[in-house]
């Protein structure tokens, strides 16, 4: 649906906790050839010289200068970079980066013809034009605020821009919405689905996708409590019955604080944790659990659909329990 020069693969933010070389070497392998990510240092970790790579994130003048010198691709968000490019001997190519909701970088709906007309006073080669949206299943509905400033976005580039012009838009979200509806994409910037995950379960059905990180830790003790007895810090859950406990060696400190984990999952069954997570500990219920227990087993904390019921959760989950924990490649 998508052709390899209209799909890029994001990998910043150590490829969102799995490895940002491993991920790279996977995808080269591959055939994947365009690569985004989000600084000068990820960039460096991963040049090479088949490879495009893209910085999405605004560059300090030097670091904006060095991607150029080492043959990366910039995105270009603020007259300032246009400045600073402008200086360079030889013109650079770069991505010409539009913001039409996020409100964070970009040039905005009123800046772009002038950010425009200064990239082309002074020849930057502009490789592509690129948007990031704010609300990607709402662009595919007919009048939304999301699908009008989407429109305008691409009517505008169409305007300005010889019809080749590659244009780089979507995410994960994005992309399966067009596929759930049917719709021609454009450029797509990848990072989610890479992973395994839609992002949405209104999306689940657009593809079938498989969590590529498996999150385990051991179980390192059992115990029972009494009906009436609560269990860690601030006593937030009471036992209503005679239960079973096991704790597993996992906490905050390897990544899971503000993540709303409700149960993690052992061999078949799934484990409602219970209690406050501390820094090192998680409490499961485990006293429906079928399948015998012992201290040393392993519980996935995240890997399965149902670890997490937020999509945002995912983002954090992932790139902050791949990049604190001891990580395997299989
Ligand atoms: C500018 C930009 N493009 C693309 C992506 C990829 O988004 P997703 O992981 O939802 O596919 C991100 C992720 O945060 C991003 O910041």
């Amino acid at each position: 649906m998508v052709d390899p020069e209209n799909f890029y693969a994001v990998v910043k933010t150590d490829a969102y906790g799995h490895g940002i070389k491993q991920v790279f070497d996977r995808l080269f392998a591959q055939g994947q050839r365009l690569f985004c990510v989000d600084s000068l240092d990820e960039a460096l970790q991963i040049r090479h010289k088949e490879a495009q790579i893209f910085i999405m994130s605004p560059l300090c003048p030097s670091d904006l200068v060095k991607a150029c010198d080492e043959g990366f691709i910039p995105f270009v968000s603020r007259q300032k970079e246009i400045e600073v490019l402008s200086s360079l001997a030889r013109p650079p190519e770069i991505v010409f980066h539009c913001d039409i909701g996020m409100n964070r970088f970009g040039f905005t709906p009123s800046q772009r013809d002038a950010a425009l007309d200064k990239i082309q006073k002074n020849a930057l080669k502009v490789h592509s034009v690129s948007t990031h949206l704010a609300q990607a299943e709402d662009f595919v509905e007919e009048g939304s605020q999301m699908a009008l400033s989407y429109d305008d976005f691409l009517k505008w580039v169409s305007d300005h821009f010889p019809k080749e012009v590659k244009v780089q838009a979507l995410n994960t979200k994005g992309l399966l919405s067009c596929i759930k509806k049917n719709i021609k994409p454009v450029g797509c910037r990848i990072g989610l689905g890479l992973y395994g995950w839609s992002g949405s379960k209104f999306l689940d059905s657009a593809v079938s996708l498989k969590p590529v990180m498996r999150f385990k830790a051991p179980v390192v003790a059992i115990k029972d409590v009494q009906k009436g007895q609560t269990v860690s810090y601030g006593g937030l859950w009471t036992a209503q019955r005679q239960s079973r406990l096991a704790i597993v060696a996992v906490g905050y400190g390897n990544g899971l604080a503000g993540l709303e984990f409700k149960f993690f999952e052992l061999g078949p069954d799934l484990a409602p944790v219970v209690g406050q997570i501390t820094m090192g500990y998680t409490i499961l219920d485990i006293t429906d659990i079928n399948k015998p227990l012992n201290v040393g087993d392993s519980a996935v904390v995240f890997g399965s659909q149902k670890a997490l019921d937020k999509d945002l959760q995912l983002y954090w989950a992932m790139t902050a329990m791949g990049r604190l924990n001891p990580r395997k490649c299989i």
